[in-house]
């Protein structure tokens, strides 16, 4: 039976295909609205990127590619063996350019993708904090007075630039992982070890 390998359409499928190339693994050719794709003798599950360490640790898949920054946030019981090297960013919070520091008002209102990483680190910080889940495009969320703040990864920083927003916080660095289920570690442990191996070369 084959692997089974999540993976996100997001931005880190472009440095998965190219790490699977480098290390002479297969991978799905071209663009495909499949989404279940076999070949070489693996199997991959496009998935949206916040749910890829659900698939793992469900062991619908017996590995995956996430972020840092994602698995933080989804707190899942996998393993994580290697940090793939690609992918790099930053968690970051961000306000308006044009707003001073400390407000007066005694709750922060964070909007975010991240909301239980933001509410930890909020916490740690013993500022009360107020959070607004949003999916996408968080960065409008300041200056249309959504929020005070918002808790969002930066990768070039463009993003928060052309939004009028400043880096106030980082919260934690990212990059992407291979994960690994923690029954298929054991029970495929060749497999497992085999693609772990031949992922190691290539990203050293
Ligand atoms: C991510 C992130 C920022 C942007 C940062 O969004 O949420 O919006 O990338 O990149 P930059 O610093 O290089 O500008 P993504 O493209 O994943 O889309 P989303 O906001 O819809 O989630």
């Amino acid at each position: 039976m084959s692997l089974t390998i999540a993976l996100s359409k997001g931005k880190l499928l472009s440095g998965a295909e190219a790490l699977f190339r480098k290390a002479g693994l297969p991978f799905p050719l071209g663009e495909t609205r499949r989404l279940v794709v076999e070949t070489g003798g693996l199997r991959f599950l496009f998935v949206k990127d916040m749910d890829v360490p659900t698939y793992v640790e469900y062991g619908v898949a017996d590995c995956g590619i996430a972020g840092r920054d994602v698995l933080l946030e989804a707190g899942s019981d996998v393993y994580e063996p290697l940090d793939l090297g690609f992918g790099r960013c930053r968690l970051v919070v961000a306000r308006l350019r044009h707003t001073r520091g400390a407000e007066s008002a005694s709750t922060v209102r964070v909007a975010t993708k991240y909301p239980k990483l933001t509410a930890a680190y909020f916490l740690e910080h013993g500022v009360s904090v107020e959070v607004v889940k949003l999916a996408g495009s968080v960065e409008l969320a300041p200056a249309l007075g959504l929020a005070d703040r918002i808790v969002d990864v930066v990768e070039t920083g463009r993003t928060l630039a052309e939004n009028g927003l400043l880096i106030e916080a980082e919260v934690a660095a990212s990059s992407a992982r291979l994960i690994v289920n923690r029954a298929s570690y054991h029970a495929r442990r060749q497999d497992v070890s085999r693609l772990i191996d031949s992922l190691e070369r290539a990203c050293a």
